[in-house]
C-alpha cells in the first residue's frame, strides 16, 4: 500500500530531509585525501547530535553504522572503517538517513577526492544528472517507471548501466515503503503518481556493468566488474506544483 501524506507530514519528512542535507554537505567539505571513512562517519555522528536527529541507518537491519560510506568500485552500503582511507584520484558515495519527529529522511552524494580523471569526473556528474531527470518525471499522473525509465535511458546514452539490485522507495514514517522506483525500466508501467507521494529516488551507477557482488562482510556491494560506481539520491515529495526535492538545504 502506498501511503499519500498530508502538507503537515510532508513538512515533517522535509525537517528530517533538511537535516540530511545539511550533514551531507558538511561532509562534502570534510572529504579529502588521507581522511578515513570511520573519521567521516564520526563527523557525521557529532552532527546528527548536535541536530538532535537520530542515524537512521544504525541498526536497520543490523546494519552497524550511521551512514553508508562507498569509496570507488563500491556501489552502495559501505561500512566505515579506520583501515580505509581517501585518496587523491578517490570518488565516494555518502549516504544518510534521520529519523526526526516520526519521519524519515534519506539522501546520498558522490564526492571526488582531489582531482579525478575526466571519465570519473563524467560519471558523477551523469549520476547527478540523472537524479534530476528522473525528478522531473515524479508528476502527478505519471507511472512510477516514468521515472525508471528516464533515469535508465539517460545514463545508457552515456555509455554507463544502472544498478538493477537496489532500488529506490517510498519514504515516510517508515524508511523504506512502497512503491519500489527502480532506475531501469520501460515508461508507464507500475504505480500511477499521485500528490502526497514522498519518494527516495536514487540512481547507482557503473562505469562498467551493472552487475553487482556483496561483500564477505555481508553488506557492502560491489561492481562485478570493478568498475566505479555512483549514486546520488533525494528525498521528494508531489504535489500539484510538481516534484518538491525535500532534500534540499
Ligand atoms: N539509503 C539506503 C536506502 O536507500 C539505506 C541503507 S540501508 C542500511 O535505502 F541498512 F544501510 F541502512
Ligand atoms: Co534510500
Amino acid at each position: 500500500m502506498i501511503i499519500l501524506k498530508s502538507p503537515a507530514e510532508i513538512q515533517k519528512i522535509e525537517a528530517a530531509c533538511i537535516i540530511v542535507a545539511e550533514i551531507l554537505e558538511n561532509l562534502r567539505s570534510f572529504v579529502r585525501a588521507g581522511v578515513s571513512t570511520a573519521e567521516l562517519e564520526a563527523y557525521a555522528d557529532s552532527q546528527f547530535k548536535q541536530k538532535k536527529a537520530i542515524p537512521a541507518f544504525k541498526g536497520y537491519r543490523g546494519y552497524p553504522s550511521s551512514v553508508c560510506i562507498s569509496v570507488n568500485d563500491q556501489v552502495v552500503h559501505g561500512i566505515p572503517s579506520h583501515s580505509t582511507r581517501l585518496e587523491n584520484g578517490d570518488i565516494v558515495s555518502i549516504d544518510l538517513g534521520t529519523f526526526l519527529d516520526g519521519f524519515y529522511g534519506d539522501g546520498a552524494i558522490t564526492v571526488a577526492v582531489g582531482q579525478v580523471d575526466e571519465d570519473t569526473a563524467r560519471l558523477v556528474e551523469s549520476t547527478e544528472n540523472a537524479l534530476s531527470i528522473g525528478i522531473e518525471k515524479a508528476l502527478a499522473g505519471n507511472r512510477v517507471s516514468d521515472i525508471s525509465s528516464a533515469i535508465q535511458q539517460y545514463i545508457e546514452s552515456q555509455g554507463f548501466s544502472v544498478v538493477r539490485a537496489f532500488v529506490g522507495h517510498g519514504i515516510g514514517r517508515s524508511l523504506h515503503e512502497e512503491p519500489h522506483v527502480p532506475n531501469f525500466g520501460i515508461p508507464g508501467r507500475g504505480p500511477r503518481l499521485k500528490e502526497g507521494m514522498t519518494l527516495a529516488i536514487e540512481p547507482m551507477v557503473n562505469a562498467g556493468g551493472s552487475d553487482i557482488n556483496i561483500l564477505a562482510d555481508g553488506w557492502t556491494a560491489v561492481t562485478a566488474d570493478g568498475s566505479l560506481s555512483a549514486h546520488f539520491e533525494h528525498t521528494i515529495a508531489i504535489t500539484k506544483n510538481g516534484p518538491k526535492i525535500l532534500t534540499k538545504i
